[in-house]
């Protein structure tokens, strides 16, 4: 069945088509996808639809919001690429509240260079697992990434040298917290190592290299045991650039500006050539998590850890189709 997908408010059928494209590429924890969005003459509305939750990983949903807060922010900057600006109502009903923003198309209003720097970044994104090159992130970037963070209201801690020790032994240990709880590996295995044709989880070919014990980083492996050995001497780049991702409260609202505030942040780095992945362990587990928001202090809520730096190219992972998300009345 094809998704009746019409004119919302100044927006044409075709445009509106490409705002949900762009909306629906955003990440989300396993390439879960934990939206649904609902259309009508003059309003976008985005749901969260927790049917599509990761339990186990994410018991509180904290991540889910965050994906929806990625979606959001594609959603209104391919509103705005369009010359359209997006009157956003985020959680307008107390008594809904999966029900996370309304988007109205309301008027014209040409785009900005940034609005359309950064639309034109959301299918360039990816999570890229791979190893980096080991050059590393000029700190005239670093300022950029923080200003994307602050731009929706939030902030951008990039610890200092000798503080990555300390988050890399707590990535370590929520990492290992992680995977001797049986149910955190049945969840695991369930949404990665997946063959091309699934339109949702990670494939395979997305995932990095298995993990070998020189690695820095603790990563999680997203190929469930079937990606490649790695060639010998291809490691991890020794400095990438680790910055977490935090709040100033964490609400759902908080959440979800984070979750726009995160994929601007991701945006900005691939519109300035950079790749980036995930460290969520550490914010997963609330031990680990509440010591990272001692590390970074200024009474910051961690939501994401992200390394950034330069990668090759990896593949797109694909997305289930507009029809099993939208619905329009
Ligand atoms: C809140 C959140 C947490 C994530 N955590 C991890 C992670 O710990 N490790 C990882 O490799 N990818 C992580 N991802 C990336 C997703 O797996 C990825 O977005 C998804 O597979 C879709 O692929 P894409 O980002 O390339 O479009 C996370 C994404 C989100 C939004």
């Amino acid at each position: 069945m094809n998704t009746p997908i019409g004119a919302v408010g100044c927006l044409t059928a075709d445009q509106v088509r490409d705002v949900l494209l762009k909306a629906t590429s955003a990440p989300s924890l396993y390439n879960s996808q934990p939206w649904r969005f609902h259309c009508t003459d003059d309003t976008i509305a985005l749901h969260a639809d927790r049917s599509r939750a990761v339990p186990v990983a994410d018991p509180e949903h904290r991540e889910l919001v965050l994906a929806c807060g990625a979606a959001l922010l594609n959603l209104r900057l391919a509103v705005r690429a369009a010359g359209v600006q997006p009157d956003v109502n985020v959680l307008p009903h107390r008594c809904t509240p999966d029900l996370l923003a309304m988007v109205r198309p309301a008027r014209r209003r040409p785009a900005t260079p940034t609005d359309v720097e950064l639309a034109a970044a959301i299918p360039r994104r990816r999570t890229n697992r791979k190893p980096f090159l080991p050059t590393a992130v000029p700190g005239s970037l670093h300022s950029q990434l923080r200003q994307a963070a602050e731009a929706e209201r939030a902030w951008l801690a990039i610890p200092e040298r000798e503080q990555l020790p300390k988050l890399q032994a707590l990535a370590q240990q929520a990492h290992d917290a992680q995977l001797s709880d049986a149910e955190f590996t049945a969840e695991l295995r369930f949404w990665t190592g997946r063959n091309s044709g699934s339109p949702d989880g990670v494939l395979v070919s997305s995932s990095g290299p298995l993990p070998e014990p020189q690695d820095e980083w603790v990563l999680r492996d997203y190929s469930r045991g079937q990606a490649n050995t790695r060639v010998a001497g291809k490691d991890f780049e020794p400095e990438p650039l680790i910055c977490v991702l935090g709040s100033f409260q964490d609400g759902v609202s908080a959440q979800l500006h984070a979750g726009m505030a995160m994929q601007r942040v991701l945006l900005a780095a691939t519109a300035a050539g950079l790749s980036s992945s995930f460290i969520s362990q550490i914010v997963e587990v609330p031990t680990t998590r509440k010591e990272l928001r001692e590390l970074i202090g200024g009474g910051l809520w961690p939501q994401a850890v992200l390394r950034i730096g330069y990668g090759s190219p990896v593949p797109a992972t694909p997305r289930r189709s507009l029809d099993d998300v939208v619905a329009r009345n």
